[in-house]
């Protein structure tokens, strides 16, 4: 059987890491697409070495044209700006909108079949944009933000607690943004609820240290933001897909009345699987949870407002 293609539009910092953690695994071929000429190439070409190392079997090659990206199963947008020190994702609105709609309104059509994975921020308004633009039905669209934010949160408790990250599980909800909801309620620690691990002070002292997670790594790169993980938590969600392994993920998927809201995406518990978005799931939160997560999608409802200008 073929292996399914999966271009990376945009090979910077994290379409390029996530271009090596993809080859890494041998589960599908690749194309780097950047605006930067031979930039794409030279990565992939690295990589195809990496891969020989590896004893990994797959095409890894880099273009500056879009056209090459045609059958692709799965687009993954990380083409864009990044923050710089003291800005928001959301600052990056306007300028990464017409990048991400040129992108889509050349790549789209060539790939009619793809998933389109977004990461490019701020990546709820963005992937809102690719669904608009692409007119692909929203199972086929997702954001990345959530998996990564999760990812924080259990990295932060499990050195606090001093515990494997593994027996850790949490979701961070709503917007990627500073108004994330990281969900108390559903902190469990090999399945006991977090309260009887963690004061509540320190508890909440993390968990802010979460919303502020992109922020910290920012002010301390200097240029650009973080990476590794971002690229990782991408990685996850591509996998699910691609294997159909109906995980239950933290990704930006597009909400039809669930949680009380419509007509927008936000970090949702989201099951992927090879449909894409197979459902998006409503886990029970408390008033204040549920709360904080409607403020944050009105935020996410003023940039899509200003996106229509885009359009
Ligand atoms: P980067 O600056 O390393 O890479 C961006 C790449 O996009 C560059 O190689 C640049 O040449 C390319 N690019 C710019 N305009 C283009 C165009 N019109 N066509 C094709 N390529 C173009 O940035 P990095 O760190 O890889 O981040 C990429 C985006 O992902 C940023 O918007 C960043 O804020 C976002 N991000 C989102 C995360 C999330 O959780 N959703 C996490 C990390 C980053
Ligand atoms: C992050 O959270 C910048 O959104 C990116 O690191």
């Amino acid at each position: 059987m073929a292996r399914p293609k999966v271009s990376i539009i945009g090979a910077g910092n994290v379409g390029a890491t996530l271009g090596l953690l993809m080859a890494q695994t041998g589960l599908c071929d690749l194309l780097l697409y950047d605006i930067q000429e031979g930039m794409p190439q030279g990565k992939a070409l690295d990589m195809a070495q990496a891969c020989a190392l590896w004893g990994v079997n797959i095409s890894v090659a880099g273009t500056n044209s879009l056209q090459d990206t045609a059958g692709s199963a799965a687009l993954v947008v990380t083409a864009g700006l990044a923050r710089k020190p003291g800005m928001s994702r959301e600052e990056l609105l306007k300028a990464n909108a017409q990048i991400v709609r040129d992108i889509l309104q050349e790549a789209v059509p060539l790939s009619p079949r793809a998933f389109l994975i977004v990461v490019t921020n701020p990546v709820d308004a963005m992937t809102w944009l690719a669904w608009r633009l692409s007119n692909l039905p929203p199972q086929r669209v997702m954001g990345m933000g959530g998996v990564l934010d999760s990812a924080r949160l259990r990295a932060f408790l499990s050195t606090e607690l001093r515990l494997s990250p593994q027996d850790i599980e949490c979701m961070v909800l709503g917007g990627h943004g500073e108004q994330m909801v990281p969900v108390k309620s559903l902190i469990r620690v090999k399945g006991v609820a977090v309260e009887s691990f963690i004061p509540e002070d320190r508890l909440q002292e993390i968990m802010q240290r979460t919303r502020q997670g992109g922020a910290e790594i920012v002010s301390l790169l200097r240029t650009g933001s973080a990476f590794y993980a971002p690229a990782a938590s991408v990685a996850q969600m591509l996998k699910a897909v691609l294997l159909d392994e109906r995980r239950l993920l933290a990704c930006s998927a597009y909400l039809q009345g669930q949680y009380g809201v419509e007509g927008l995406f936000a970090g949702v518990p989201a099951l992927l699987g090879a449909h894409g978005v197979e459902e998006v799931l409503e886990v029970p939160l408390t008033k204040e949870e549920l709360q904080a997560f409607r403020l944050s999608t009105e935020r996410l409802r003023e940039l899509i407002e200003q996106l229509k200008e885009v359009l």
